[in-house]
């Protein structure tokens, strides 16, 4: 039998979106359906919106999300009813080529649902990165759904399914940053924050945050930023070599998406220093480096596709942390919504004033 719930619908390229009633099956094998509490609102929900990631409408918005397993298909059995869960858009498949490999973090054929969620005329949605979690439920893959402490507030956990853990596993995971190390992150945004808390958790010194927004300087400051800089005012570059002793910051992360951006972390690294590029650009975007400098500089060029996370390793362990006071998840909560009130978020999101607007179902 299908549930009728309530959910965020794109229907239309560059439309907003409207709340409408959808029908949602019961979960089938390697299925599990999730009655979601909390959903942040993220770039890309408006990204799908614009048209910007595919022409699949309508499009059912929302990915950052936590909630309780209601039922799960027939031969799923290492996730029940009453489970807590955070949504995560990997679930691993365990057989591709980078799976076998001992990478599973770089999966190439991650599982979402089989059935599809529909329109009550029964036209099919396509739910935002494999999720669709504006809505009072959502059917997944039973692998999307990673159990962690129940005691954690749902607004603040469900963070961890998408941006969050793309800044803290841009710093942590891919860019490796440790103790004692000096890192700079240009964008000071939800992802950017993000980076720079996982940062401090991982130990390092200097930590740098670069923006245009004095706003999201002072929130950067707040989450661990030793330093910060305004780039409006001065070069980047040179600030972030003055206060690395001259050198640059061993790991620079670029969380804007521009190519201008990504230069200015392209040169701001110390010599065989580590770029980590987790901003997403626009397929238009060029960049233009002297060769002899990509040579010359050494080190290494990475992009950071979700963190490089582990759902089953990181959303457990950042839970504890947060649960413990050591990581302030809560902070990446500026406030909590209707499922009536997304459109007003993406202006807020729009004109920079939140971090986060979160759904509360
Ligand atoms: N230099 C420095 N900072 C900039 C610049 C610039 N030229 N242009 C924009 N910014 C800052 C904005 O002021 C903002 O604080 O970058 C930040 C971007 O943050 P958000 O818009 O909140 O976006 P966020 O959710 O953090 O995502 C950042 O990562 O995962 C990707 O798709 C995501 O590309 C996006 C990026
Ligand atoms: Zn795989
Ligand atoms: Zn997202």
């Amino acid at each position: 039998m299908a549930h009728e719930v309530r959910a965020v619908v794109a229907r239309e390229k560059g439309q907003p979106v409207s709340v409408e009633t959808i029908l949602v099956p019961d979960p089938g094998p390697g299925e599990a359906l999730v009655r979601v509490q909390a959903c942040g609102v993220c770039h890309t929900d408006l990204h799908y919106r614009e048209g910007g990631i595919n022409d699949d409408f309508p499009f059912l918005l929302g990915h950052e999300a936590a909630g309780v397993v209601e039922s799960v298909g027939p031969d799923v059995e290492d996730l029940a009813a009453g489970d807590f869960v955070i949504l995560n858009w990997r679930a691993v498949c365990g057989t591709c080529r980078a799976c076998r490999r001992g990478q599973p973090w770089y999966c190439f054929s991650t599982h979402n649902a089989t059935q599809k969620m529909t329109l009550a005329d029964g036209t099919a949605l396509s739910p935002a990165l494999g999720i669709g979690a504006f809505a009072q439920k959502t059917l997944v893959a039973a692998g999307q759904c990673t159990k962690v402490d129940p005691r954690a507030r749902p607004e603040a956990a469900g963070l961890l399914g998408c941006g969050v853990m793309a800044g803290f596993g841009a710093a942590v995971n891919t860019g490796g940053i440790g103790r004692g190390q000096s890192i700079a992150v240009i964008g000071c945004g939800g992802v950017g924050v993000a980076a720079i808390a996982g940062a401090k958790l991982a130990g390092a010194s200097t930590i740098i945050g670069v923006d245009i927004d004095p706003r999201k300087l002072a929130t950067a400051e707040r989450m661990g930023a030793t330093h910060t800089v305004d780039s409006r005012d001065v070069d980047p570059v040179e600030a972030i070599r003055e206060l690395t002793g001259g050198h640059g910051a061993d790991v620079v992360v670029e969380a804007v998406g521009r190519p201008e951006t990504y230069k200015q972390a392209f040169y701001a690294r110390d010599l065989a220093g580590t770029l980590v590029q987790v901003g997403v650009p626009t397929p238009d975007m060029r960049i233009e480096l002297p060769l002899i400098e990509l040579f010359g500089r050494g080190g290494a060029l990475r992009s950071s596709w979700y963190g490089d996370c582990l759902p089953s390793r990181d959303f457990p362990m950042l839970i504890d942390l947060y649960l413990q006071g050591r990581f302030d998840l809560d902070a990446f909560v500026s406030e909590t919504i209707g499922i009536d009130d997304v459109e007003a978020a993406f202006e807020k999101m729009h004109r920079g004033e939140v971090l986060r607007s979160v759904v509360v179902l």
